[in-house]
């Protein structure tokens, strides 16, 4: 038999990166080896996914040499970065820098960046609509990452640059699930208007990702995206009212209100929020849920996901 294609994931303890080496290591006959990156190689998770068959490395997305080691010898790599740790896109930038050098010099034949629009391309910071973050970004978290797709292109690094989509796990983790209000009914506080909101259940992710892989070089060059579903917070609401059993109303309120809720990154969000919503027809249209489910076929719907998860969602 063939040696197995080594397919090294960043992130392969979280969200994205762990759905990608499940998702390999549950197609046996794939041709594909999952080769898990952590900074912890005895955390528990790490273990677990020695147990299902990765191989576990360690690597720091900080140290550059230290990802060169992680994925020499790799077919395929895949790149995120984590924003939430620190809030500092400049971070992002030095991270996803570090990993094209390293897809670079270990001469990879195909990276998935994972990145996102940059939303200046059409809200440019002379625009007041949102205030301007960091003097120098709209929403911080999609423009660093969109400002460090070049590094890869310039190395020259095969490179497929995936959009990726709202986790509905946000429901769970992110405190964006349904809220107490002083009424004491739950409701789902996003400032989405009537707009809808491309969703994914993070697995799923990970999950595309290896259609990705396993479609060639047919994506390489090429900016992809991908939802489980575009929904409006009614229709959520509506979905969450019947998983749970329990009313759930939509609470549209405007971007300014959700900004100023305080919590850290909330002007992060709150811009974003307003990007999803005043460019609806762009941010949807380049996430179709059609392609997705071409990649992925097991795709979930958010009722699918809330059929399994709806017991997690913390009711506040
Ligand atoms: N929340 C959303 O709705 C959403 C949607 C789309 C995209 N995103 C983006 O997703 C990105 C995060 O991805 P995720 O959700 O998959 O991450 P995650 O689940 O929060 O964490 C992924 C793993 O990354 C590892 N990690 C953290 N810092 C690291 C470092 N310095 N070097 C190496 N590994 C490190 C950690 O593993 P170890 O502790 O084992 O090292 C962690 O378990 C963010 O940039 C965010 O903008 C989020």
């Amino acid at each position: 038999m063939a040696e197995k294609k080594i397919i090294a994931v960043v992130g392969a303890t979280g969200a994205q990166g762990g759905g990608l080496v499940r998702a390999i290591l549950n197609d046996p006959t794939g041709g594909f080896a999952a080769r898990a990156i952590t900074r912890d190689i005895t955390s528990d998770k790490a273990k677990e996914l020695a147990k299902l068959g990765a191989e576990v490395v360690a690597a720091d997305v900080k140290d550059v040499e230290s990802l060169k080691r992680a994925f020499k010898g790799a077919y395929a790599v895949y790149c995120v970065t984590f924003f939430w740790a620190d809030f500092s896109p400049e971070n992002e930038k030095t991270q996803a820098t570090n990993m094209a050098r390293a897809a670079k010099e270990a001469g990879v034949q195909h990276a998935i960046w994972s990145t996102f629009e940059d939303t200046r391309k059409w809200i440019p910071l002379s625009d007041n609509r949102m205030p301007t973050l960091m003097g120098k970004y709209k929403v911080a978290h999609f423009d660093a990452k969109s400002e460090a797709n070049h590094v890869f292109t310039d190395l020259g690094v095969p490179t497929t640059f995936l959009l990726t989509s709202f986790y509905w796990e946000n429901l769970i983790y992110f405190g964006a699930g349904p809220q107490k209000g002083p009424d004491g009914k739950l409701a789902l506080t996003y400032p989405m208007g009537d707009k809808k909101l491309p969703g994914i259940a993070s697995e799923d992710i990970g999950k595309c990702a290896y259609g990705i892989f396993k479609k060639g070089r047919e994506f390489i060059g090429k900016t992809v995206g991908i939802a489980g579903e575009h929904l409006t917070g009614t229709q959520m609401a509506v979905a969450l009212t019947k998983a749970l059993g329990r009313e759930v109303r939509y609470n549209d309120v405007p971007a300014d209100v959700y900004r100023s809720f305080g919590f850290p990154g909330a002007e992060d969000m709150g811009n974003m929020f307003q990007f999803k919503r005043d460019f609806e027809h762009v941010y949807t249209g380049a996430r179709s849920v059609e392609f997705s489910r071409s990649l992925n076929p097991a795709l979930q719907t958010f009722d699918s996901w809330l059929q399994n998860n709806s017991s997690r969602i913390p009711l506040g």
